[in-house]
């Protein structure tokens, strides 16, 4: 059933940066062309730079001809669309922007006649949502006499658990939690929320889910580009902080949770927060840099901030004991690539001659979530020809060959569920700060380089010989089923 979106005004804070050009109003556009805003949306960029109203424009133009999905070749929404666009420039620690913004807010509700609806949209460094939160307390924008107030907060959600903590704190003297709607991308991906149709829609995977069949689950996210400019804010952040404890957890949440009751922000996160809850301190790590790093500008001479990690994850609860969750991210690496791969165990017994060369492969499902997007599962099949000879082959699924049309992008529908006050696919704050502390310690661990020293892989590799290990002790190895021409393990399976 389709919700309707209630006439919003979207004010972006940050509104000239990379972030509203490339993503936040490409997203909108793309609604709009899908009619899934209605004609009173207006988008207000807020930002320091002097800009003026057609400046603006022009410039969120450019950015929907190069990102848009719905770019104005296909979809000729934008001489009216541009109209409902506008820009205020202002200190963001200056009472007056805060005033200005407000007088704009009023007008466009007394033009409208109705209720509107204000959305904010924190698209600035960081460091500036604190400023940005009090003063929208001060000037009195966190109400609102009719129509609700919302606050979109782009990551990072902090830098460690005490700076999370103290963000949530003080965003909670200004927004109660149901106003504030915490981005992380991943979960507006349609593949992702696509875990959940996948286990809880199909009866027959869910009962396989679980310590009894399942021997190991393996989450990578690779990419294959390096920290190209972005490098001044990477080298402070690394890694763990940039993918793990956001993205990684997002997408192990949702592959070892419990089932919800309904498909709804409480339900939902609370059982996230239960798969967070019961994991163990982290104490299985490997850390790496790819050669060059040192090299890219704006990384700091010495840099030891890793650019790939690999963890193990044991959870203390009854469907998961004892089976090892892996998780690997990287930068520079072979090939883009995000996949969640369920190994099940090998069979009690076999009855068939085995090759000596070969022994039998396990279950393997794979759900390619990016670039590749479907589903693998692979299983065992006769050969063809006498004797009983046994060979892995796939079943597969493939978004591109079942579903017309390219998959909206993920800030299509996040910025559509927090229009409609749906914070299903965003995170809270209990669940950001566990996931802190989760993540906390394992940075921690890594200053001490002689338990911890730094791997080093080279580009266009899988990753250290480390991580490999890390698997190889327990007499595993990393698997790759996503891609067309991917179906095998990168290292051999005993
Ligand atoms: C961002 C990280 O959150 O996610 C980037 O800051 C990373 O470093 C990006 O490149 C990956 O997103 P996607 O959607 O391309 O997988």
């Amino acid at each position: 059933m389709e919700r309707t979106t209630p006439p919003t005004s979207v004010v972006i804070f940050g509104g000239s940066g990379d972030l509203t050009r490339r993503k936040l109003v490409p997203a909108l556009h793309s609604l709009a062309c899908r009619g899934l805003l209605p004609p009173e949306t207006q988008v207000i960029g807020v930002a320091r730079t002097p800009l003026s109203n057609s400046a603006f424009r022009e410039r969120m133009y450019e950015g929907i001809v190069e990102y848009s999905r719905l770019r104005p070749g296909i979809c000729a929404l934008w001489p009216r669309f541009s109209d409902n666009h506008s820009y205020l420039s202002g200190n963001y620690d200056e009472p007056e922007t805060f005033h200005q913004l407000e007088e704009r807010l009023d007008r466009i509700a007394a033009q409208v006649n109705g209720e509107v609806n204000r959305l904010f949209y924190l698209a600035t460094p960081p460091a500036l949502y604190p400023t940005i939160v009090e003063h929208l307390g001060q000037a009195g924008l966190n109400t609102s006499g009719q129509g609700q107030v919302r606050i979109i907060v782009e990551k990072p959600f902090g830098q460690d658990l005490i700076s999370a903590r103290q963000l949530n704190t003080q965003i909670h003297t200004v927004f109660s939690e149901d106003q504030v709607y915490r981005i992380d991308h991943y979960l507006g991906k349609e593949t992702v929320q696509n875990i959940m149709t996948f286990r809880f829609a199909n009866a027959i995977f869910e009962p396989l889910w679980n310590r009894n069949y399942v021997d190991n689950v393996q989450i990578t996210v690779a990419e294959n580009v390096g920290v190209g400019h972005r490098a001044g804010y990477y080298d402070q952040a690394g890694v763990l902080r940039d993918m793990f404890q956001n993205h990684l957890l997002q997408l192990l949440t949702l592959t070892a949770m419990e089932p919800p009751t309904v498909f709804e922000a409480t339900s939902l996160r609370d059982e996230k927060v239960k798969v967070l809850r019961a994991i163990r301190p982290i104490s299985r790590s490997v850390r790496a840099q790819y050669t060059g790093y040192l090299d890219e500008p704006g990384v700091a001479p010495n840099s030891t901030t890793p650019t790939y990690a690999a963890l193990e994850l044991l959870m203390d609860n009854w469907r998961w004991r004892d089976v090892p969750f892996y998780l690997r991210s990287g930068k520079l690496l072979a090939a883009k690539t995000t996949e969640i791969t369920v190994q099940f165990k090998h069979v009690p017994h076999l009855m068939f001659p085995v090759d000596p060369g070969r022994p039998i492969d396990p279950n393997i499902l794979s759900l390619c979530l990016q670039p590749d997007e479907g589903i693998h599962l692979r299983f065992e099949a006769k050969e063809p020809g006498s004797g009983m000879r046994t060979r892995p082959v796939d079943m597969e699924f493939h978004y591109a060959h079942d579903f017309v049309g390219e998959l909206p992008d993920a800030y299509e529908r996040l910025l559509l569920d927090a229009m409609q006050g749906d914070a299903s696919l965003f995170a809270r704050s209990d669940e950001i700060e566990l996931a802190w502390s989760l993540i906390d310690p394992v940075i921690s661990s890594w200053t001490d380089s002689d338990s911890h020293p730094v791997a080093y892989y080279e580009p266009g590799t899988w990753g250290p010989a480390e991580a490999d290990e890390l698997l190889a002790q327990n007499g595993r190895g990393w698997l790759r089923y996503c891609g067309e021409h991917l179906h095998g393990s990168e290292s051999v399976n005993p």
